[in-house]
């Protein structure tokens, strides 16, 4: 299946939080600054308490509210949202800090248009407490990846990533200050391609200016992709 997300004009994203929400206003930021021709459809929280939905409601965005606590199982709330998803018309769903593992059918039935940010150099240290991991392994360098979301967790084909070097004195909480702001400019320069055209998911495989990309992309630290 191709997904030509540029097709129809502006591209129309549901974001996907559980907690701060900064990358969600990072997306946002670059939506109000002319960067980013997208626009954010819906945000959907698992959590009544996510910080982000102020950022969502302070742009004016429609939010959904779906606690996984008022369902029965995984593939019922997974149901939920995607419904929810469905009616908002999303091309492109965006995971920022989404703390939810979504079922096959959810992953089956969006293939290939579900982006997650994760905080490790997948295929490296997939799942929790990556920075910590990291540093116990003895790292030189650990980064933050964009990924395809498939049916196996954080194991989906990698779109893009940036890279940080571990410093003697590091610990779990400096690698988070530093590689926060990087994030939020992975998510906005790779979020920008499939605005632009640039990326598309295509029979299974990532193309990139018409080319399969078979390694990720590489952010510099200033925000440049490629
Ligand atoms: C980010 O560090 C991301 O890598 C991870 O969750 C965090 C989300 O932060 N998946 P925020 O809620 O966007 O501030």
């Amino acid at each position: 299946m191709t997904h030509g997300l540029k097709q129809q004009g502006t591209l129309k994203a549901a974001v996907l939080i559980s907690g701060t929400g900064s990358n969600l206003k990072a997306l946002i930021d670059a939506v109000k600054s002319g960067r980013l021709e997208l626009d954010i459809v819906r945000v959907v929280s698992n959590r009544a308490e996510a910080g982000g939905i102020g950022y969502a409601r302070a742009a004016n965005i429609p939010i959904s509210i779906i606690s996984h606590k008022q369902y029965a199982d995984r593939d019922a709330h997974d149901d939920a949202v995607a419904r929810v998803l469905d009616d908002s018309q999303a091309e492109l769903v965006v995971l920022a800090g989404y703390m939810r593992v979504l079922g096959a059918a959810f992953t089956a039935r969006f293939n290939g248009r579900v982006i997650n940010l994760h905080p490790s150099l997948l295929p490296l240290y997939k799942g929790l407490d990556t920075y910590n991991r990291a540093l116990q392994a003895g790292e030189a360098e650990i980064g933050a990846s964009i990924h395809v979301v498939t049916s196996a967790l954080d194991s989906g084909p990698v779109i893009a990533q940036v890279r940080i070097p571990v410093n003697n004195n590091d610990d779990a909480a400096s690698l988070k200050h530093r590689l926060g702001p990087l994030e939020h400019k992975l998510l906005v320069a790779t979020v920008e391609q499939f605005c632009q055209g640039d990326l598309r998911f295509d029979c299974g495989q990532l193309v990139f200016r018409d080319q399969l990309l078979k390694q990720p992309l590489q952010m510099s630290h200033n925000g440049t992709i490629q």
